[in-house]
């Protein structure tokens, strides 16, 4: 097919664009250009084919799908596979979230969460954390820290939201307990001085800050935030958009930490890459948000949901959470033996195969321009990387499930190579 490369500059101009690649198609951990050139795939569309590129399985799914029924309102008629795909989340969530909405963008499904905390409780604040990134609407900008660039220009913002501190022990330069206690004591400091308990709806965090560094929270940190929100009736909302699915070698992050939350708010992972997202609690919960009072032309898609439903048999079929563990070893493994070598990666944290690589000056000063150049460098060389963190000096390693050793391999390589090259 011929592309009217002509076009690209209509693409509005709000879109940055990470690499200049117009890719043909896309199979596994590779995504193929134009020309042909193959390139070894460490985005996953950010967070989103865990699967890998176009699994077969999923995308025969999506086909059988495609002939049968493509879209049925759900206020009209519910069809098959959003029941299947409620089948099969129910094998995934724990027994007590039993109550099932979905939306399509992660965004959306944030603010269905929201408004479900505010009629669940009555309450009208929410609290996130520093550092947090859950869309781009004018709601979720409004719950987002992660960077000025979602907010400014675009103020006032949605009011009722209070920001408290993430446990982000390295940039704090503190142990992770001491961080944990800081961070619970800022929280119930917040609580007596700025939104009272009684008007407080959720407390919503990313297990694993995502947008914002990939910080994984000490271990009991969740655990302390459980109490708060049962101590004082506020929901706890486990943003799982990006950590969700399988990218931490459990279906969903929180799991890491011995916690359940309230509402469980998924997307990107989800449908391996059809637009679906979804808010999960307890019926009991749901009960209380008034009928009628959300909702959506396209929530629930009936091939969204199909691939939704399929994505899941696979994560299982193909024991991809225990790949996730393995493969996350290696990778953890080869970037630990690269920090010793090169002082500027001054951090490599994560889980299972969501890792990030925080790059620091010599005097521990955020390094954008390094991270920067040797995501370039690997581009170069065929890899694709993205940056993430409020400075954006944090690489992050977000392949698919489904990678296997050698590719670890060949990433570790060429990112090795990138290193060599720019680090002087
Ligand atoms: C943790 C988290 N929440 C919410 C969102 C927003 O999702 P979407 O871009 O699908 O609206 C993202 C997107 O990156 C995310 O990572």
């Amino acid at each position: 097919m011929a592309i009217n490369q002509e076009m690209l500059p209509h693409l509005s101009p709000v879109w940055p664009h990470y690499t200049p690649i117009i890719a043909s198609r896309a199979s596994g951990s590779y995504v193929y250009d134009q020309d042909g050139s193959a390139y070894l795939d460490f985005t996953c569309g950010i967070g989103v084919t865990n699967t890998g590129h176009c699994h077969p399985r999923i995308v025969a799914a999506i086909q059988r799908q495609a002939g049968l029924l493509l879209h049925g309102q759900i206020n009209i008629i519910v069809h098959e596979p959003i029941l299947d795909l409620i089948s099969e989340l129910r094998r995934i969530v724990p027994p007590a979230m039993d109550g099932f909405f979905f939306s399509n963008s992660g965004a959306e499904a944030v603010e269905g969460a929201i408004k479900l905390a505010r009629q669940a409780t009555g309450r009208a604040n929410v609290i996130v954390f520093q550092g947090g990134f859950h869309g781009r609407t004018v709601g979720t900008m409004s719950l987002t820290t992660s960077k000025t660039i979602y907010r400014a220009g675009y103020q006032p913002l949605m009011p009722g939201v209070f920001v408290t501190p993430y446990p982000y022990a390295y940039r704090y330069g503190w142990d992770e307990e001491q961080t944990s206690q800081w961070c619970l004591d800022e929280l119930d400091y917040l609580l007596y001085a700025q939104t009272a308990p009684h008007e407080t709806a959720a407390i919503l965090i990313e297990p694993v800050l995502g947008e914002g560094g990939y910080v994984v929270p000490p271990a009991g940190f969740l655990k302390g935030l459980r109490s708060i929100c049962d101590q004082h009736g506020i929901l706890l909302i486990s943003d799982e958009i990006q950590s969700g699915f399988g990218r931490t070698g459990k279906w969903f992050a929180y799991e890491h930490f011995n916690v359940e939350p309230d509402i469980i708010v998924v997307a990107k992972g989800l449908a391996s890459g059809l637009p679906l997202s979804g808010v999960i609690s307890s019926l009991e919960l749901m009960d209380k948000w008034e009928l009628g009072s959300h909702g959506g032309t396209y929530g629930g898609n009936a091939v969204a949901c199909a691939a939704a439903a399929e994505t899941i048999r696979v994560i299982q079929d193909e024991g991809l959470l225990e790949n996730t563990l393995e493969r996350g070893s290696q990778l953890m493994a080869g970037l630990r033996h690269m920090q010793e070598a090169y002082p500027s990666i001054g951090d490599v944290r994560g889980l299972g195969l969501m890792i990030g690589t925080e790059f620091r000056t010599s005097d521990h000063k955020p390094d954008k321009g390094i991270a920067k150049a040797i995501v370039q460098a690997c581009l170069e060389a065929g890899l694709l990387l993205l940056t993430c963190g409020t400075w954006d000096n944090t690489v992050r390693w977000i392949p698919p499930l489904t990678v296997d050793e050698a590719q670890i391999k060949q990433a570790l390589d060429i990112f090795t190579e990138a290193l060599e090259k720019t680090v002087t």
